[in-house]
């Protein structure tokens, strides 16, 4: 998605505090960057295609001048081709006025037209230049930078974070949002604005999130926020507790392989402060707001969010289903919206997400709460959208998850469903004290055995299965029970950033249809750890190889048998089956990350992919 970052200050050149900003947000994915300053009344903007690097390039060959204010931009392509011309900022055709926009204005075909017969010009393809232009068209009716973005903003329909500076009202920034995340951050010597919090980090570590609806106008020295119908309003400064460096790659290559070596870490803050060993219970913070009556009364679960965040809800369903005996179902989120009005009596909606951002999953979320049904939340990132609007939340505190193949996230969010499983088994008695006490050691031991998924020796039988898989085509990862939705999110790791074609299924399906794909060149990976879908595990495998199928074999260290039937065999150590996708899920990840690095692809930023897909 694109990415915003925009400073005004009293005395300070503000052009590279902007700049290492929007290089922050490179993660979200992008093809063009841009940037523009306001200087003696004038406005300069500079913009190129491709990576941020073009725009450095052009930065050093056409410098912007120095600055107090400036606005900057990524641009991940709705409308128009990636060129430079379509890069933003965009201004108006007299260039009194310029905007960076994130979202999608839906309307925009017809403002262009009615702009067109006011005799307004047009040099670019984007839905941006046109809104730059109907804000221009309010100043000249004599409407402030402030009282004309609103009006345009009423004009348009769709989604925006936006902010905008005009010649004619230097050390002024104007920021809207709808839908498209936003947020201000309060500075000692100026006022900021960007998508999220990390690309402001370097500068401050307060904010203000703006919601739906609001604006706000900032200035080097205050800002003030306006509500949906143009009120002032004061908000309560958030401090974003995260320091630079957890945002920055610490020595690592990519931001995937930290956050992958990360989550044994994940494991400590997602669960060990909220695990009461005594009591065999779990305490949430203040957030969940979920008394012991509201979850004895649960008697349905709903569960609902994309991608990966699917997979790990997939996974909590079951858990919930083990441990507190509800019975629930996973929804794809932007499935949801056509699924038939149901009674929500007794049903807990639980929404997962890392971003608390993504477009679908706040959609599913609203209508769900349109319905009368109330929302459980678990999210990593406080202050998103998700995070303020559902009813109850749970935090993953995950740190920011950079890399835009989900890892650490996916970890926290299947140990933060395993606590709330625990959780609610003990509201509803069916877990006693003994009962919860064992499930939080079982926790605890697995935290041992995390490190021994580092081990050099399954690195290298990682490797060996790598090479093998950047040589195909296509791929099966196949798992049961609960190391299907493992190998749901096994495939999805492999597509996303290898770009190999990979599709995660229920082993047992395999004799109805996809065994038909098997030959040499089309090979598996199955998840074959201890527990009841062991033996039926080792049929698939010898099924797939009787097909001269390939396999990868994910099983307990010192298997034998799972080594024999493996034409790669990569060693897990043996939990409770519970537990056992926090396990197997960090050689999937691996397994992907060598393969895709092997087919030198962009692995933090794979093609066509955005960290979170703040549009429908
Ligand atoms: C996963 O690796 C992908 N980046 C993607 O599927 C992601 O999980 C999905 O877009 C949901 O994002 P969210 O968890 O922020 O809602």
């Amino acid at each position: 998605m694109c990415g915003i970052v925009a400073a005004v200050c009293g005395s300070r050149d503000v052009r590279a505090d902007v700049l290492a900003g929007l290089k922050t947000l490179e993660y979200r994915g992008y093809d063009s960057a841009g940037m523009a300053v306001l200087h003696d009344g004038a406005i300069e903007i500079r913009r190129k295609m491709g990576k941020i690097a073009n725009l450095e390039k052009e930065l050093q060959e056409n410098q912007l001048p120095s600055s107090t204010q400036a606005i900057a931009h990524t641009r991940w392509a709705t409308h128009g081709p990636p060129a430079d011309r379509n890069a933003h900022p965009h201004c108006d055709d007299r260039k009194d006025l310029v905007i960076v926009h994130n979202g999608i204005i839906e309307n925009y075909l017809e403002l262009r037209q009615e702009l067109t017969d006011c005799g307004h010009a047009f040099s670019t393809d984007t839905d941006t230049e046109i809104l730059a232009n109907l804000i221009a068209m309010y100043m000249r009716q004599g409407q402030d930078l402030h009282g004309a973005v609103r009006a345009a903003l009423e004009a348009a329909s769709g989604s925006y974070g936006l902010v905008a500076m005009a010649a004619a009202e230097p050390g002024v920034l104007v920021v809207a949002r709808m839908d498209s995340p936003l947020v201000i951050g309060v500075g000692e010597f100026g006022r900021f604005a960007a998508s999220d919090m990390p690309a402001l980090l370097h500068l401050t570590r307060e904010f203000l999130i703006l919601e739906n609806g609001e604006t706000a106008v900032l200035k080097s020295d205050s800002h003030q926020l306006f509500d949906k119908s143009g009120a002032p309003i004061e908000r309560d400064l958030y401090h974003c507790n995260w320091s630079p460096e957890e945002a920055e790659r610490g020595g690592y290559p990519h931001f995937m392989l930290k956050e992958i070596y990360e989550q044994p870490a994940v494991l400590a803050r997602t669960a060990f402060d909220r695990c009461n060993d005594q009591k065999g219970d779990i305490e949430f913070e203040l957030e969940f707001g979920l008394s012991q009556d509201d979850l004895r009364s649960i008697k349905r679960l709903r569960f609902m969010a994309m991608g990966t965040s699917q997979n790990s809800a997939l996974i909590g369903q079951q858990m919930l289903a083990e441990l507190a005996r509800i019975p629930g179902e996973t929804l794809n989120a932007s499935e949801f919206l056509y699924s038939p009005e149901l009674e929500e009596d007794n049903a807990l909606t639980v929404v997962v997400s890392q971003s608390g951002e993504t477009a679908d999953t706040l959609r599913a979320m609203r209508e769900v709460q349109r319905r009368g049904g109330k929302v459980l939340g678990i999210c990593n990132v406080q202050g998103s959208t998700l995070a303020r609007e559902a009813d109850h939340l749970v935090l993953t505190h995950c740190g920011p998850e950079i890399g835009v193949a989900s890892t650490k996230a996916f970890f926290g969010q299947v140990t933060a469903l395993y606590l709330l499983a625990i959780h609610i088994g003990r509201a509803n008695s069916t877990l006693d004290a003994a009962a919860g006490r064992k499930l939080i050691e079982d926790l605890r031991h697995l935290r041992v055995n995390l490190d021994a998924s580092f081990r050099p020796e399954v690195s290298e039988q990682i490797a060996a299965a790598a090479k093998y898989l950047a040589t195909v085509k296509s791929c099966l990862f196949l798992g049961r029970s609960l190391q299907h939705p493992v190998a749901l999110e096994g495939a999805l790791k492999l597509k996303e950033i290898s770009y190999i074609h990979a599709e995660g299924y229920p082993a047992g399906e395999m004799k109805h249809g996809p065994i038909a794909l098997i030959d040499e060149n089309f090979p598996v990976v199955a998840l074959a750890t201890t527990g009841r879908t062991y033996q039926k595990m080792l049929s698939n495998i010898q099924e797939v190889r009787a097909r001269s199928g390939k396999v990868v074999v994910i099983a307990a260290s010192g298997d034998s048998v799972a080594r024999d039937a493996s034409d790669f065999m990569i060693e897990v150590p043996e939990v409770p089956e519970l537990l056992a996708p926090l396990i197997t899920i960090i050689p999937l990840q691996l397994l992907s990350y060598q393969v895709a690095l092997l087919l030198e692809r962009d692995i933090d930023q794979p093609r066509n992919l955005a960290k979170s897909v703040t549009v429908e």
